[in-house]
């Protein structure tokens, strides 16, 4: 059994990621942490409560996180994700309890669950990295106790979704994903914006995907419309042809570990200067960091597999 804590800031993709792990064979998910992101961190928690309440797993305990970056930035993305975060859509049957959040903050949460779970815990993350930084200042030990870290972030050809070089989880708190990339020093692998821009999901299989009989996949359509048009117009970020579902591949990698097939292991790190390079993924090819620690960078999956595993999440 693969024991996995998320760490999200649910969106529309951060939604369909945590229900392929919901629907991932010999998965347990141990909590779900917030932090702010795609929308509000209030807005996150109940987005993660309706995700949970479709698919009756409300059992799951729910935390709430960072509520700006560490230099005390908020950010957001309603452009894309809506105003609430989940495509402005009613939420009438998955309408959220709100006394179903935890007391105990995500950052503690983090901490107490990994060292409960020594060597035993990936933790995935498909939102800016606040929640993260803070628990490694907090607790030193906390990388040597993973046994693998899954995030979803970067770039690796300085093509931005945010800013001209910025994508955005990194670009959100780049102070925080400084802290990652250079504390954690455990197997780590990336998710990064142009690897899932390469891996559409065609608009033909969005429609057999959204066209299944049940509940999630009309929970699905009806918090999917709103970015699915933005997409299909968006013809600059390389969207158009297709969806992409940036944090289900962070996700499916932590899940199966057969589905990446082909990475590249680099140090990597984070620009936190210059004018438009601030936010920006740092691949050290050279090795010119002096760095002894190397991320797995995705390269390659198997598709076939993914849709497999997306097809699954609305069952
Ligand atoms: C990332 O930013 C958010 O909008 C998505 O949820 C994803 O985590 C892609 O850059
Ligand atoms: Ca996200």
């Amino acid at each position: 059994m693969k024991k996995l804590l998320l760490d999200v800031d649910c969106g529309v993709d951060d939604a369909q990621a945590i229900m392929l792990a919901l629907a991932a064979p010999k998965v347990e998910i141990l909590g779900i942490t917030c932090v702010h992101g795609n929308t509000t961190v209030d807005n996150v928690y109940k987005n993660v409560l309706r995700v949970l309440k479709t698919c009756n797993k409300l059992e799951i305990p729910v935390y709430k996180g960072a509520a700006k970056s560490i230099l005390g930035i908020k950010v957001g993305d309603e452009n894309f994700h809506g105003k609430d975060g989940l495509g402005d859509a009613p939420d009438d049957a998955d309408a959220p309890d709100a006394k179903k959040i935890q007391e105990e903050n995500a950052v503690s949460a983090i901490i107490r669950i990994v060292n409960k779970n020594p060597g035993e815990v990936s933790l995935v993350a498909t939102g800016p990295l606040t929640n993260l930084a803070l628990a490694v200042r907090m607790d030193p030990t906390l990388p040597g106790k993973l046994k693998g870290l899954y995030i979803m972030g970067g770039n690796t050809e300085s093509r931005g979704n945010t800013t001209v070089c910025g994508e955005f989880n990194f670009a959100a708190d780049p102070e925080a994903a400084y802290v990652v990339l250079n504390d954690y020093q455990c197997e780590t692998h990336l998710a990064c914006w142009e690897f899932t821009c390469y891996n559409k999901l065609p608009w033909e299989f969005c429609d057999a995907w959204l066209g299944q009989d049940s509940n999630k996949a009309r929970f699905m359509a009806k918090i999917f419309r709103h970015s699915m048009e933005e997409s299909k117009k968006d013809s600059g970020s390389l969207n158009s042809t297709g969806f992409i579902s940036c944090d289900s591949f962070a996700m499916a990698a932590a899940v199966d570990d057969s589905f990446v097939t082909e990475s590249d292991r680099y140090p990597v790190s984070v620009e936190l200067a210059g004018t438009h390079t601030r936010g920006m993924m740092i691949v050290d090819t050279q090795g010119l960091l002096n760095k002894t620690h190397k991320a797995c960078i995705m390269k390659k999956v198997d598709m076939g597999k993914f849709e497999k595993m997306m097809m699954a999440a609305l069952k």
